[in-house]
């Protein structure tokens, strides 16, 4: 696991979009794994200003989300689908039928678990972006998940469907469940970049990095994985720069 430590949220985005656009440049037909969450919005727009420009094609890339609110109707604004078209697919030139997100609104919710971490067995991400949560959690997987989960429906914790009521009108309408890739489906890929943006993450990022592997803090498997990088900014990285246990 490699800590880079950067100024601010910009520089997080543009960091993390280095690695992105050198990997692509190499490989136009690669599998990157997204997020949604406000941290990866400013690597999205990175993303979409340099297609515009005629710099970069995503033309070939494959997309692999990482997860969705269960019972949202079809186009709700808030389902991450729709984040996704809007904040990103729109705007660049990938095949949509390229880009897969969960179906929170499958029937057999637990055949569209199985087949999503089949799908990723088979298109194995080359890079998988993350954002963290305050808990710790990575995509969906609270704290306590098994970090030889596979794709699977969560019951969504308090404090995340707090950190989640902000996009909402109010809290009562933040889904209570959600379909997550397990940890094993994320790391399964190549190459795992974590972005870390604001005080709120400092303690997780702290406990993600320095802390034992444990999945009390699901994000400390990464200790374990061969090739992450995590950025976080100057907030962020808090605990970290004074090399001491959070307070
Ligand atoms: P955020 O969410 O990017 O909106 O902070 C990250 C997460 O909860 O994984």
């Amino acid at each position: 696991m490699r800590f880079i430590l950067a100024k601010d949220a910009t520089d997080v985005s543009q960091k993390a979009y280095d690695f992105i656009r050198k990997s692509i440049l190499q490989n136009p037909s690669l599998t990157l794994g997204l997020a949604t969450g406000s941290t990866p919005l400013e690597l999205y727009k990175l993303m979409i200003n340099d297609y515009k420009r005629g710099n970069i094609s995503f033309k070939n890339i494959r997309t692999i989300n990482l997860d969705e609110y269960v019972g949202l109707p079809e186009g709700h604004p808030q389902s991450y689908r729709y984040f996704m078209d809007y904040n990103l697919f729109n705007h660049i030139d990938i095949d949509k039928n390229n880009t897969k997100v969960p179906n929170g609104s499958a029937i057999d919710l637990n055949k569209e678990c199985e087949d999503y971490s089949s799908f990723i067995s088979k298109n194995v991400q080359d890079i998988q972006i993350l954002g963290i949560g305050s808990n710790g959690h990575i995509a969906f997987n609270e704290p306590g998940t098994s970090f030889n989960s596979s794709t699977h429906i969560v019951d969504l914790k308090e404090s995340t469907i707090k950190d989640n009521a902000r996009f909402f009108d109010n809290e009562t309408e933040v889904p209570k469940k959600a379909i997550t890739m397990g940890i094993k489906d994320i790391m399964g890929a190549k190459m795992i970049i974590l972005l870390a943006t604001g005080s709120s993450k400092a303690e997780a990022i702290y406990r993600a990095i320095k802390g034992p592997i444990t999945e009390d803090c699901p994000a400390s498997v990464l200790q374990s994985h061969p090739n992450t990088v995590i950025l976080g900014d100057h907030t962020a990285s808090f605990w970290i720069r004074v090399n001491r246990e959070p307070d």
